[in-house]
């Protein structure tokens, strides 16, 4: 006999990532317009979107690889659009991500980064 399924609520007051009025700006290129998103704990959240839509500069935000042109990005209670080193440490502990083919770059220069302040 097949389980019944219960609807879930979700705590979307309480989320564990919740991104306010996100946007950014490369060069004269706005790629991300006045973004709002919440990230309800215990949900699984998928973002789709067209190739080049904003994807992964949005992810790239999240774990504080890019900083906004303007926004809020909280995941908990931390900013990471203005928090400090030690709390974007803090932070990335507890997200784990992978690079599509065009993030090798960015992840050379963080590898480089972390030999370059670990070695002098
Ligand atoms: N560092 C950067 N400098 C300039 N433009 C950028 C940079 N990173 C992304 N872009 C531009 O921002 C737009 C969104 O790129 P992004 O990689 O976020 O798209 P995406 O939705 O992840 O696409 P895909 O589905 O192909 O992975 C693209 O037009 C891209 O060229
Ligand atoms: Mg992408």
């Amino acid at each position: 006999m097949r389980e019944k399924r219960e609807a879930r609520e979700f705590d979307l007051e309480n989320p564990i990532i919740k991104i306010e009025h996100l946007k950014k700006v490369f060069g004269t290129k706005e790629v991300l317009k006045d973004v709002n998103l919440i990230f309800p704990k215990g949900s699984t959240t998928v973002i789709l979107g067209l190739s080049g839509s904003g994807k992964s500069t949005i992810i790239k935000h999240i774990v504080g690889l890019m900083k906004p042109t303007d926004g809020d990005i909280f995941v908990g209670d931390t900013n990471v659009a203005n928090c400090s080193e030690d709390e974007l440490r803090a932070v990335r502990k507890n997200i784990g991500y992978l690079f599509q083919d065009g993030g090798y770059v960015d992840s050379y220069w963080i590898i480089f980064g972390y030999w370059w302040a670990f070695s002098s």
